[in-house]
């Protein structure tokens, strides 16, 4: 499943957020790069320990915790602390998947990365090339949203960033360990989450609606580790 989950940040913590990134000393990206991906990533990053990426991690995890459609989607058993870098004069970060398992730098526990997400900070208009694209089954997709938008896909695709052109991609990425690591089960709860909220909204609650949301949780408890 690739998900587009619109306004994640609001107007104000965008703002900041950009504020913020402009101030921080960046450093190049290899820091949390495996060594397949550390031969095809060109991209600058924060250290994760800056106070400038502490205050960001905050206002992501913010955002992501008030956020309906990425509960529903990722159902998060941890979230990564975000990372964030910047795309600019052409670099670009080749074919790869993401590592399987990665320490959390702060509480070192393992996190298993189920669920991928890059969450943008400059807008479409602000810069050229830069697209994601990510692979699987049904073929390429390419991935280029507004400020404030994140996508959401499984950390098993393949997936790159294609080069920046010109001015710059910032954007913040992180992971997510799920309560349900299979990504064709995830998708099912997902879509059948998504039906029940709208039969719910046109028809109120009925006894078939009790019934299906009954067996939407009934599927989550089978499958889900927590
Ligand atoms: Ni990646």
């Amino acid at each position: 499943m690739l998900l587009h989950i619109p306004e994640v940040l609001t107007a104000e913590e965008l703002a900041h957020g950009r504020a913020l990134l402009e101030r921080a000393a960046w450093a190049d990206g290899r820091i949390t790069a495996g060594q397949q991906s550390a031969q095809v990533k060109r991209n600058l990053q924060l250290p994760q320990h800056l106070p400038e990426a502490r205050e960001l991690q905050a206002l992501v995890e913010a955002a992501l915790k008030r956020n309906g459609l990425f509960f529903s989607a990722a159902l998060p058993k941890k979230v990564f602390p975000p990372l964030f870098n910047c795309y600019q004069g052409g670099m670009d970060f080749g074919n790869h998947v993401d590592n399987a398992v990665r320490s959390d730098p702060f509480d070192h526990a393992w996190v298993r990365t189920d669920v991928s997400c890059t969450l943008f900070f400059t807008g479409p208009d602000e810069y050229d090339g830069g697209e994601l694209v990510v692979e699987d089954s049904y073929g390429a997709h390419r991935v280029k949203l507004p400020a404030g938008d994140m996508v959401l896909y499984p950390s098993t695709s393949l997936h790159r960033v294609e080069p920046v052109t010109r001015g710059a991609r910032i954007a913040s990425f992180f992971w997510t360990q799920s309560m349900v690591r299979d990504d064709a089960k995830r998708s099912l709860l997902f879509d059948m989450d998504m039906a029940i909220s709208s039969l719910r909204r046109e028809h109120g609650e009925t006894e078939a609606l009790i019934s299906l949301t009954g067996n939407y949780h009934n599927l989550l408890r089978m499958w889900a580790e927590v």
